[in-house]
């Protein structure tokens, strides 16, 4: 049986590749989502990915996942800083986690440097660009 991967993206990835591009690159959702989806079918895992710019559709597909999700990789975006329905929602259904940031949210401003989702993920992933992705994708098809 493959593994299934769930991989959700918060608040305004959508507009990757033109939003703030010093901070977040060049790359679009699109271009990083198909490089991903290559990767998984090198790997042997299952990717499905979902885009969301509203917290209780992220809450949703957490809930979703159960019993369809062996791994979730999830860059919260925005809501990394400010949600505790999404936490909630990955303590409640006790899926391993993997936190992914584009940037390194730690030597950006102040209210960036304190992660809601960090206590109940397995580990962060911060600061390589798109390549955090794909590192995180590496870490869940290892778990
Ligand atoms: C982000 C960092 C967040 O602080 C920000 O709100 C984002 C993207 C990142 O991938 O670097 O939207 O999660």
């Amino acid at each position: 049986m493959k593994k299934k991967i769930l991989l959700l993206h918060g608040p305004n990835l959508n507009m990757l590749g033109t939003r703030e591009t010093d901070i977040y690159g060049k790359s679009s959702l699109e271009a990083i989502n198909k490089g991903l989806t290559d990767l998984a079918a090198e790997l042997g895992v299952e990717l499905n990915i979902f885009q969301s710019n509203h917290e209780g559709e992220l809450v949703e597909a957490i809930q979703g996942a159960v019993g369809k999700a062996d791994v979730i990789i999830i860059n919260p975006a925005a809501y990394t800083h400010t949600s505790v329905a999404i936490p909630d929602a990955i303590s409640a259904v006790k899926l391993p986690t993997i936190e992914v940031h584009l940037s390194n949210i730690y030597r950006r401003e102040e209210f960036r440097r304190h992660s809601m989702v960090a206590a109940v993920a397995i580990g962060q992933i911060s600061g390589f660009g798109p390549r955090s992705y794909e590192l995180a994708l590496r870490a869940a098809a290892g778990i």
